[in-house]
């Protein structure tokens, strides 16, 4: 079984009695350690897929798996349950804690789950390690720029070693260069770790160093290209 699996799926909005199909798809599937890019044009169905993913939301229709549990009909208590077990989240705007240091929000993920002191010492300063910021970790965010923020928000994405992390455009607010440096670091992560990346770009820089490119126009998959050597575009 695929680590995320998605049949006959689609989220429809009714607005003013229309119905307007943010996404569907037949089927996807998408495997471990898989390194995905979510490229289409803005209103394409790029967050909508990855909050279906992320059980954000859930489906107006068909069902949606990760890590091979159903999300339908699942309780709000159920579904953060699965997200904090199974899910890192990379948002665009970094969304970190502004009164807690780069140490303290990515040590807040493992207060949630309940780790001991030691075990969150451990993993805090490995997670900073990995993303390059042991030196900034008593920074709150705003001494710190976007880019480092972002490295943060990566930090505390993997801190609790999920299979899948998950990023919505996590290099819209980057210039170029930065931008094109942090997928770098998701892609040694993914690398070095195993863990599943699907993110979500219009950057054709950032979208091409994925190993898959999935896609979106008008909520469906109109291409999946699979390019483990890099995909050019
Ligand atoms: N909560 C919502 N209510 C109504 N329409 C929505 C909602 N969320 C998304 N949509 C619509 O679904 C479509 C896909 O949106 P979205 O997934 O945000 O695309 P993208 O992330 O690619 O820009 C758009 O037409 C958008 O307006
Ligand atoms: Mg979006």
């Amino acid at each position: 079984m695929a680590l995320i699996e998605l049949n006959k799926v689609s989220k429809t909005y009714r607005i003013d009695g229309l119905e307007l199909t943010a996404f569907s798809a037949e089927s996807l599937q998408i495997n471990t350690g898989e390194f995905v890019c979510i490229a289409g044009p803005s209103g394409s169905g790029k967050t909508t897929l990855l909050n279906l993913i992320g059980a954000i939301d859930l489906p107006t229709a068909g069902s949606v798996s990760v890590s091979g549990r159903v999300t339908n009909g699942i309780s709000p208590a159920e579904s953060a349950q699965m997200r904090l077990d199974h899910i890192g989240f990379i948002f665009q705007s970094y969304n970190l804690i502004p009164v807690l240091t780069a140490y303290e929000n990515v040590e807040y993920v493992l207060l949630l789950k309940g780790a001991s002191a030691e075990e969150r010492k451990s993993r805090v300063m490995a997670a900073l390690d990995s993303v390059g910021l042991r030196e900034m970790m008593k920074k709150l965010p705003k001494e710190m720029s976007g880019g480092q923020q972002q490295r943060v928000a990566v930090a505390r994405a993997i801190v609790a070693s999920p299979p899948i992390v998950i990023a919505d455009e996590p290099t819209a607010n980057l210039d170029s260069a930065t931008g094109r440096e942090l997928v770098n670091l998701l892609h040694r992560l993914n690398q070095n770790r195993g863990t599943t990346f699907v993110f979500s770009s219009h950057d054709p820089m950032v979208i091409e160093r994925a190993d898959r490119i999935l896609t979106l126009r008008d909520g469906r998959i109109v291409d999946d290209r699979i390019c483990p050597e890099g995909c050019t575009i």
